[in-house]
């Protein structure tokens, strides 16, 4: 399956920031913080040991996006045996894209996941594999309306996985809020949280990246918009004054930069870096084989699909989208996550500039022509294979108390 072939033609924004999620998974594969990973690998272990063998450990994922992370999950080994999994978020497209991406991942994934009772009309997939079951249920809906349908006293799940979602939201509100449907004793994994940092190099004399860098995080932290560009370490606190207490946090960064002309070889299977147990730094150098290149078939290019002009679904984005090329010079679709990353920025900052957030425009000595020269740059580096992106972001790990 193309990962875009169910694509909504009506819908080319979404269509694109799809592609920027999927696009994105091997960054995630090699960022993720191996620690983290395998503390909460052994905290639901222990929490399914606790309960008979009928009852599963319940998750709830809110923000799937196309549901990248269940994959990882499986094929890293870090589910227990029976499991009932919810993958929410609010785009209806996502969580269609989610489903495919899990019937067609559980049809390619050798052992140990394959498909049964697809037709279920309750809408569940069934994931069957030597251990037990995972049952998946998708949800389309926003993810507080969800909580708040559910009993506050009545918290229903084991855990609440959260990646690259919780610097979408207020803490001081959302946060409580989205604890509420975690049974005492259950965990909140937020993985891939946003940490204040953002390095593009090398900064040819005269480009303005500080200031432009330094508004598009402004957008962040703007007052009129839930989230900041500090949760992650913002959540080192936040999590504690909810009556959480902190497992087990590491840094994610993401870290893409050009192979010098060489694509990576997939790491064959057995071998010690594609184990499903990682260690926090199996990096960048042998991208593991992992969820994503099993989807996309190993090492093969993806069949690359028309690129419609490009507004992501948070921040509005103004500049068309450019086509990849077979000369990537990065490792799977990451050539077009580093377009859509500058392009994010430069979309953000746009808006700063034209007067249209609360952001002062005055705050940076940055005109249009000095952001449109930035961003012209930048794409033009990630073509030539010059460009080096690093985000900062950060995993944690929490349990939760009531
Ligand atoms: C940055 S993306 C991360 C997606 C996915 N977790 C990943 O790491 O690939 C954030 C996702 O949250 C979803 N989202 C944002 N606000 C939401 C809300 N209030 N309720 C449900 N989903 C939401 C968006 O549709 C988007 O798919």
């Amino acid at each position: 399956m193309s990962d875009f072939a169910d694509a909504d033609a009506s819908s080319p924004d979404d269509y694109a920031f799809r592609r920027y999620l999927t696009a994105k998974t091997t960054v995630d594969d090699r960022a993720l913080h191996g620690p983290t990973e395998a503390r909460l690998e052994t905290e639901l272990a222990d929490l399914s040991a606790a309960r008979d063998r009928e009852t599963p450990v319940r998750v709830l994922e809110v923000g799937a996006g196309v549901g990248t992370t269940l994959p990882r999950l499986l094929a890293r080994d870090r589910l227990p045996g029976r499991v009932h999994y919810t993958l929410l978020d609010r785009e209806a497209g996502n969580v269609e894209h989610a489903r495919e991406r899990l019937r067609a991942w559980g049809d390619r994934a050798d052992t140990p996941v394959d498909r049964a009772e697809p037709d279920d009309p309750a809408d569940d997939l069934r994931l069957s594999h030597d251990d037990g079951i995972v049952t998946v249920r998708f949800e389309t809906a926003d993810a507080f309306r969800f909580v708040a349908d559910r009993a506050v006293d009545d918290p229903a799940y084991d855990l609440l996985l959260a990646q690259a979602f919780l610097d979408l939201i207020d803490l001081d509100d959302d946060l409580p809020r989205l604890l509420s449907v975690v049974a005492d004793g259950g965990l909140i994994y937020a993985p891939i949280t946003f940490d204040g940092e953002t390095v593009f190099e090398p900064t040819p004399a005269g480009l303005r990246d500080e200031a432009v860098l330094d508004l598009y995080h402004a957008t962040m932290d703007a007052p009129d918009r839930p989230g900041s560009s500090t949760t992650g370490r913002e959540l080192l606190t936040a999590l504690p004054a909810c009556g959480c207490a902190i497992l087990s946090a590491g840094a994610s960064d993401w870290l893409v930069y050009p192979q010098g002309g060489d694509r990576p070889e997939a790491v064959a299977e057995g071998d010690d870096a594609s184990t499903d147990k990682r260690s926090a730094d199996a990096t960048a150098d042998q991208p593991p084989q992992d969820a994503t290149e099993l989807e996309q078939g190993g090492d093969e290019r993806r069949e690359e699909p028309p690129v419609p002009g490009v507004t992501a679904t948070e921040i509005p984005e103004v500049e068309t989208q450019r086509p990849p090329t077979d000369e990537s010079h990065y490792h799977a679709d990451e050539a077009y996550f580093c377009h859509h990353i500058v392009n994010t920025v430069e979309s953000a900052v746009a808006e700063v500039l034209a007067g249209e957030t609360s952001v002062d425009p005055t705050s940076a000595d940055l005109t249009r022509e000095d952001l449109r020269t930035w961003a012209e740059t930048r794409h033009r580096q990630i073509d030539a294979g010059d460009l080096l992106y690093l985000a900062h972001n950060l995993d944690l790990l929490a349990r939760v108390r009531r």
